[in-house]
């Protein structure tokens, strides 16, 4: 008998082909998130589950989901998912890295670019037909080039910003937890700085750190007081990294010049007042999506999860540990 499988939302065709033919699949083709009681019923006697950023996977899921062998996310981030509770349940938890980094160190680039020279603003004031003509004083943004870039985590999206600054003439910084190896700060031209000078020297704050207890609200009051009036702060890791009231505050009160954001701390709610303001540029977690990031993604998460229920290790496991127990 073949492995049954749930796949929460819709993902590519090809990937639900490629699950297709070796397991069961129960597919919900609305894609609309199930609410968490639909997704227990849903889950009852599947073997393998591929889902997305929007289910949230816990403890209490998995212990009403005995039969579950493995969670394959369609993402890089799994902040959705216990993955200690299912390493002790003996569950597979897989994400999928690598893909999509270029895609979203590009759309990073789209969120400072637009947030500094206001183009959603420009856009929105040309549709209304207000503009009549050209004038010097009219819709002033801020330079990027030859500016200080910031860069808060030096993974491999940071990376990808940072090698793209350098077709901006830009001076880098980047703090992180570790510092990088000489060989890559040299060919990114990027300094290592503390956060508190990375804070007050850059002109645009990048934030590219992974969601763990200790980097929610990385960026809270305090820290958006350090940053320079002129400064704009970009956000497309993971929402709670940035206390968004108090940036709805920063951004109402002048300490900083202005936000592109692509997550947000309750998603898809807003924090109350962020979608008054015009200094803020907001995008809808859409960093990666492009058709073929997108597209590579669900292969990617379809292969993990064929991998798990066929008896191999799945290419992207996070927790090991698991195999190691069987
Ligand atoms: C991820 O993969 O974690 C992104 O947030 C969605 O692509």
């Amino acid at each position: 008998m073949k492995p049954k499988v749930l796949v929460t939302r819709q993902i590519f065709p090809e990937a639900l082909a490629l699950v297709s033919k070796h397991c069961e699949v129960d597919s919900n083709q609305r894609d609309v998130p199930f609410s968490p009681p639909q997704l227990l019923k849903k889950l009852q006697r599947k073997d393998g589950l591929i889902c997305l950023l929007t289910d949230t996977i816990d403890d209490k899921v998995l212990a009403k989901s005995p039969q579950l062998k493995i969670v394959s996310n369609v993402a890089v981030g799994y902040n959705n998912i216990d993955v200690n509770a299912a390493t002790k349940r003996g569950v597979m938890v897989t994400n999928t890295p690598g893909v999509l980094d270029d895609t979203t160190a590009d759309f990073t680039w789209c969120l400072i670019l637009a947030t500094a020279r206001g183009l959603v603003e420009a856009d929105k004031y040309f549709r209304s037909g207000k503009w009549k003509y050209w004038g010097v004083m009219q819709f002033l943004g801020h330079d990027v080039h030859h500016k200080t870039l910031g860069i808060c985590g030096l993974g491999r999206i940071g990376k990808g910003v940072a090698k793209r600054a350098r077709g901006f003439d830009m001076r880098i910084l980047y703090t992180d937890a570790q510092r990088a190896n000489p060989i890559i700060e040299q060919e990114l031209r990027a300094t290592f700085v503390d956060k508190k000078t990375l804070l007050q020297e850059s002109d645009i704050v990048t934030l590219h750190v992974p969601l763990f207890p200790e980097t929610t609200h990385y960026i809270s009051a305090s820290e958006l007081k350090l940053m320079k009036k002129t400064a704009i702060l970009i956000n497309a890791a993971r929402g709670p990294v940035v206390d968004e009231k108090a940036l709805v505050k920063a951004l109402k009160e002048g300490w900083i010049a202005g936000a592109g954001l692509d997550v947000y701390e309750k998603e898809p709610k807003p924090a109350p007042g962020l979608t008054k303001l015009k200094n803020v540029l907001l995008a809808p977690h859409a960093a990666s999506a492009s058709v073929d990031t997108r597209l590579k993604m669900s292969r990617m998460a379809a292969e993990n999860c064929v991998a798990g229920l066929t008896g191999n290790r799945p290419p992207n496991l996070l927790n090991p540990e698991v195999l190691r127990a069987m």
